[in-house]
């Protein structure tokens, strides 16, 4: 144990997975005084330039965990898909890790998630399991969708291991083939729009949320490329954001900050997609356009010192900077002194030492003082920068 740096709080943080969600947390907060050791299995890991301490190891690997956590005081995670077994061994020999390895648990795998926030009264989506083609003799799936009062479009998700969109697959009519693995089967939502909301909780379950946001995805690679604060929903449609928004991490007991991912029906009605337990791409417009980062915010959460103010001070657009579809090798930033000439232009680049298409490469923050004219700095933004590789 390190000497705290006051009371009782922590001097160093472990964080585990060393992405660009680890950077930020890194550079949104260390202005509070707090040490971080990163691991990350990528010796040119996102995260790892602004770490005082980086160990190099796979995120599943309990030697590797072990390490980072004699060397930390307290720990957290950037990203899902870790090995929560040697987190929870920890956890019960008295280590502080925030959110809880049990709660990970939870959302690492979409059925228990489902089934635990379904249990607690959130709303979402019909689902039901599906355990695999092999296990799928004849119309079981048939059976299923009418048993549950499901018809297609359906959406197979497998239960674990799922990012981006990944492991996500939309089944417009029995001919379309499931996915041979163990998933969930829910009814296909025609939303008006998917909403988010940032929630954050600390160890005393309190709660400050963050506006309620607009994401946009791109149907081209399905990444949510762009975040419009406040979203332009009535503030019935708001309200019943927060209100999910909370009841759902309330319900996980959850410690830190989460990100939300709602769908706003066409009957106006609010469901819950999914909850990710960590800063959220839905929540980096928040670096500069509310009083407190979603980044700084966790580490207020995890370490016990009180919550921030959430309020927004400006509407604000989010994009995300992706790789070109024909991009591959080392990066170049297209446009970047334009970009950054226009007022209330912010741009975040990762330091990803390669491009690859679609990658996330940074993002960008519009500040303005009315969402028409972030939306018009935008759509300027998008003609403007590009990450291209040099050799393209
Ligand atoms: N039931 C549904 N009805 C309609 N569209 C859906 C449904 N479920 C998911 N989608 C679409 O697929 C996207 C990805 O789904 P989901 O968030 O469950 O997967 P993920 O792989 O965890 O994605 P990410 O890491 O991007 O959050 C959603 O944001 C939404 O656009
Ligand atoms: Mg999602």
């Amino acid at each position: 144990m390190n000497t705290p740096i006051s009371g009782n709080l922590p001097r160093a943080i472990g964080i585990i997975g060393g992405g660009q969600l680890g950077r930020m947390l890194i550079y949104c907060s260390c202005k509070l005084g707090f040490q971080y050791v990163v691991l990350d299995p990528d010796p040119f890991a996102s995260a790892k330039p602004l770490a005082n301490h980086f160990i190099q190891g796979s995120l599943y690997d309990p030697v590797s965990l072990r390490k980072l956590l004699e060397h930390s005081d307290l720990a957290t995670y950037e990203i899902e898909h870790i090995d929560t077994k040697t987190l929870r061994e920890a956890e019960d020999a008295g280590y502080q890790l925030y959110p809880s390895p049990r709660l990970l648990e939870t959302i690492q795998d979409k059925l228990v998630q489902k089934e635990v926030l379904s249990k607690a009264g959130v709303p979402m989506p019909r689902f039901f399991r599906f355990d695999g083609t092999g296990k799928d003799p004849g119309n079981t799936l048939l059976s299923l969708t009418q048993s549950n009062g499901i018809s297609y479009p359906l959406v197979q998700k497998s239960r674990k291991g799922g990012y981006d969109g990944r492991g996500v697959k939309v089944l417009r009519s029995p001919a379309d083939p499931l996915t041979d693995v163990p998933s969930i089967i829910e009814e296909y939502i025609p939303f008006q729009k998917e909403l988010a909301v940032i929630v954050a909780r600390d160890r005393e379950g309190n709660t400050a949320l963050y506006p309620v946001v607009e994401m946009v995805f791109n149907p081209d690679h399905n990444i949510c490329d762009t975040v419009l604060a406040p979203a332009r929903v009535p503030s019935d449609v708001t309200n019943e954001a927060y209100r999910v928004a909370r009841l759902a991490v309330e319900a996980l007991e959850g410690v830190g900050v989460f990100g939300v991912e709602l769908f706003l029906t066409s009957e106006g009605k609010v469901l819950l997609n999914e909850v990710a337990p960590r800063p959220h791409n839905s929540g980096h417009y928040t670096i500069e356009a509310c009083l407190t980062s979603q980044f700084e915010q966790h580490i207020r959460a995890i370490t016990g010192l009180p919550l921030g103010a959430t309020d927004l001070i400006r509407p604000a657009i989010m994009l995300n900077l992706l790789g070109e579809s024909d991009a591959l090798g080392v990066p170049f930033v297209e446009g970047f002194k334009e970009a950054l000439s226009i007022p209330g232009v912010s741009i975040h680049l990762y330091g990803k030492r390669e491009v690859r298409p679609f990658r996330k490469m940074g993002h960008v923050t519009i500040l303005g003082t009315t969402t028409e004219e972030v939306l018009r700095k935008a759509e300027q933004i998008r003609g403007i920068l590009k990450v291209r590789s040099v050799e393209t």
